[in-house]
């Protein structure tokens, strides 16, 4: 694939027929929920893999426009070690370019990463009103990304949940490996259950399980939601979270939603990838997920054309293409 020429800070043209004649074609399924909330990781998730340093007023444009395409939870950076992330090494400068965007997008949240004390100071320091732990359901991937042992790990976050709930401040449990785990295989349905239950049991009012290396198929979707509904967790605590390492992603997210799920993580233009995770691809590309969701007639809030038209504009400082089918089809191959 050729690399398109870099012309940062233009507007890619959206061709408008396609959506402006009413496609996709909505057709309601009732079994479906009627809105679903996307859970916007492309700032984060989707800039953290990019070796390229992206300059703080990109980011902050970037988040500004998927605010403006009608996104309502837009993680916006990393407060980990600097070294380990340099991608995210300037939470400190991003923060206050986003104080604006609470009172002009009414119900936006900026939720950030924060790993250990360490990151919720940073954070409280710079007034995230909403952060996310990350525990992994396997050793290997604890150790490699957060350098300690799983359970090490949990007593980690331990007091970060606590301390964020004594500042009034929501907290996210991300839950890595919960499909398939690149050094150690699969991944026993139990013992993700153990994890995620132990990040509900501090605290998290939400957990998202990630397929971190996007092996997850719907079966197995299926059988991890019905673990936790098994063990008490209601499901509108659940949200999932897929890489599309293997084409996997969308139909892993018509699973869950039957299952009832309804807060879907996603990137846009399917930016990303995990540093610490051999094999892990971009997320579910969020024009892809907005495509199939408007098509069941679930709403999302999200103006398609702009959102594309926004990863049509990041893709031009990255320097290439967006791998999002719906980005491409809207936008021309060298969207
Ligand atoms: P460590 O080296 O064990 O840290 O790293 P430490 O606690 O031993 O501290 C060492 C030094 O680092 C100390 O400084 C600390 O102050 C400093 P010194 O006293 O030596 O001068 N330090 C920090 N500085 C700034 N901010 C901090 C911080 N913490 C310690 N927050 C650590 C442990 C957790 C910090 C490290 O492993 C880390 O930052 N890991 C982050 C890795 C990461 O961000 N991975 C990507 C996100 S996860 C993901 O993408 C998966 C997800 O998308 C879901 C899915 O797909 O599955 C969420
Ligand atoms: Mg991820």
């Amino acid at each position: 694939m050729s690399t398109p020429p870099t012309t940062p800070g233009t507007s890619p043209q959206v061709d408008p027929t396609v959506l402006e004649l009413g496609l996709p074609q909505p057709v309601r399924d009732p079994e479906l929920p009627g809105r679903v909330r996307i859970y916007e990781v492309g700032a984060r998730d989707g800039l953290q893999n990019e070796g390229a340093l992206v300059p703080v007023e990109v980011k902050a444009e970037f988040i500004t426009r998927l605010a403006a395409a009608g996104l309502r939870t837009v993680e916006a950076t990393s407060f980990v070690h600097p070294k380990w992330v340099p991608q995210l090494a300037d939470a400190e400068e991003l923060m206050p370019r986003l104080a604006g965007l609470p009172e002009r997008f009414p119900g936006l949240r900026l939720p950030v990463l924060v790993p250990n004390e360490r990151g919720l100071d940073r954070a409280l320091a710079h007034r995230a009103a909403e952060i996310a732990v990350f525990a992994s359901a396997t050793e290997t991937f604890a150790r490699r990304n957060l350098n300690r042992s799983a359970d090490e790990a949990m007593a980690m976050f331990r007091p970060v949940v606590e301390r964020a709930a004594d500042a009034g401040v929501p907290v996210r449990g991300y839950l890595s490996m919960c499909f398939g785990d690149p050094w150690e295989g699969p991944v026993p349905v139990e013992q993700v259950v153990r994890h995620g239950l132990a990040l509900l049991e501090m605290g998290c009012a939400e957990l998202s399980l990630g397929d971190t290396i996007g092996v997850a198929t719907p079966g197995h979707v299926n059988t991890l939601l019905a673990a936790f509904t098994r063990s008490g967790v209601p499901v509108e605590r659940l949200a999932v979270h897929f890489h599309d390492t293997y084409g996997q992603a969308l139909a892993n997210t018509l699973a869950a939603l039957r299952s009832g799920v309804t807060v879907v993580d996603a990137s846009a233009g399917g930016l990303g990838g995990c540093p610490y995770a051999k094999s892990a691809t971009g997320n579910l590309a969020t024009e892809d997920l907005v495509w199939m969701l408007h098509g069941l007639g679930v709403e999302t809030g999200v103006d398609l054309a702009a959102l594309a038209a926004t990863s049509g504009w990041m893709a031009r400082h990255l320097g290439r293409p967006s791998p999002s089918r719906t980005v491409r089809a809207l936008l021309g191959p060298t969207g």
